[in-house]
């Protein structure tokens, strides 16, 4: 795809963290993904690998190391500049985990979609009350919503309404952040429903960050996992999800339980490594069961595999034209479970 039709680009994206007295944390470590118009890319990787700091360098809350971020065509701004970002850049909205604490307790919904229309859009002011309520109908809440106090609501129905704040900005790309995570199970699949439905209804991009594989695999259009600071494997979720070519990947993968086959929970092992200190070579060949000796050494660059299906990973085992089968792998190896 064309990367000037891409409403969110982002090239090899680093972020680093500075902690006191200890060396500096490369949270983000060299992330490059698109996400066009009406279509969902979905990120996931274990706790600590760099997803919400992805989120934040994307909307603007850290500021890269290197690399940049695009919107439109134009170079993302750092919030602590917001007054200088460019009015078409404001409406690059984030939808957070927690909706409780992303509320304001004390102003009425409406009001607090109002702001989102003041802030980043031209409507005239007359036209608040109406816009209000138009959009809080779309993501499904009650005739009334605007007038009820966060309290009020169930967390779906909180979830909903920073949905509709983030909508209001009349947003290209919208980037949700373990959005649904805190809610029940029910609340979980409404709100997934509602994100998919919006997407395709309004033709917005979504980058959607989750640690949760199921739900991922069910939405997005192309996912993208990550390992400490880096992504290993992007693709569409049918082949990420029965044929990953990375073995973090894989093991992300086995690590989920799913009908008619047991979990390999054990494919996970060992520690996430410190990411102020990652293992030399590839990063994942402390905890990988196919490692060889050039993978401790030297780091794999991410690859296109197939042209027709636009599938990128980064591993030594893995040659364009040439991918190797990992079960197949496995079972000659005999690391099935490992
Ligand atoms: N404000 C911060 N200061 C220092 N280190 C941080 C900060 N935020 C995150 N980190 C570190 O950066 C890494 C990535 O964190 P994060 O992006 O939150 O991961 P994820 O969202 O995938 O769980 C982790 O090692 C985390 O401890
Ligand atoms: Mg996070």
């Amino acid at each position: 795809m064309n990367s000037d039709s891409m409403a969110l680009v982002v090239n090899d994206l680093e972020v680093e963290y500075r902690t006191k007295g200890r060396a500096r944390v490369r949270a983000v470590a060299g992330v490059s993904l698109q996400v066009g118009r009406g279509e969902i890319v979905g990120l996931v990787g274990e706790s600590g690998c760099g997803k919400s700091t992805v989120a934040k360098a994307v909307v603007g809350i850290e500021r890269p190391a290197a690399g940049e971020v695009l919107y439109r065509g134009a170079r993302v701004t750092p919030i602590s500049r917001i007054g200088k970002r460019p009015k078409n850049q404001r409406n690059l909205q984030m939808v957070f985990q927690e909706p409780a604490s992303s509320l304001n307790p004390r102003r009425s919904i409406g009001s607090q979609v109002a702001d989102a229309l003041k802030f980043a859009t031209d409507l005239p002011q007359a036209k608040h009350e109406e816009r209000v309520r138009e959009l809080l109908d779309m993501v499904g809440l009650p005739k009334n919503a605007h007038r009820a106090y966060p309290h009020q609501f169930s967390g779906g129905q909180k979830q909903r309404a920073c949905i509709a704040r983030a909508l209001a900005a009349d947003p290209e790309v919208l980037v949700a952040d373990e959005a649904i995570s805190s809610l029940d199970a029910s609340a979980q699949a409404q709100i997934a429903d509602l994100l998919v439905g919006l997407v395709k209804k309004l033709d917005i991009g979504l980058l959607f960050i989750s640690h949760d594989l199921a739900v991922i695999g069910e939405i997005c259009d192309r996912i993208a996992v990550m390992y400490l600071g880096k992504i290993v494997e992007l693709g569409r979720p049918e082949q990420i999800w029965f044929e990953p070519r990375h073995p973090y990947a894989r093991a992300l993968m086995r690590s989920v339980p799913r009908i008619g086959r047991d979990s390999f929970p054990e494919s996970l092992e060992g520690e996430v490594p410190d990411p102020a200190n990652p293992p030399s070579g590839c990063r994942f060949n402390t905890r990988c069961p196919f490692v060889m000796d050039k993978c401790r050494v030297q780091e794999p660059a991410l690859i296109d595999v197939e042209q027709e299906d636009g599938g990128t990973v980064a591993c030594w085992l893995q040659e364009p034209g040439a991918v190797v089968d990992l079960d197949t792998l496995a079972t000659e190896r005999e690391v099935a479970s490992a």
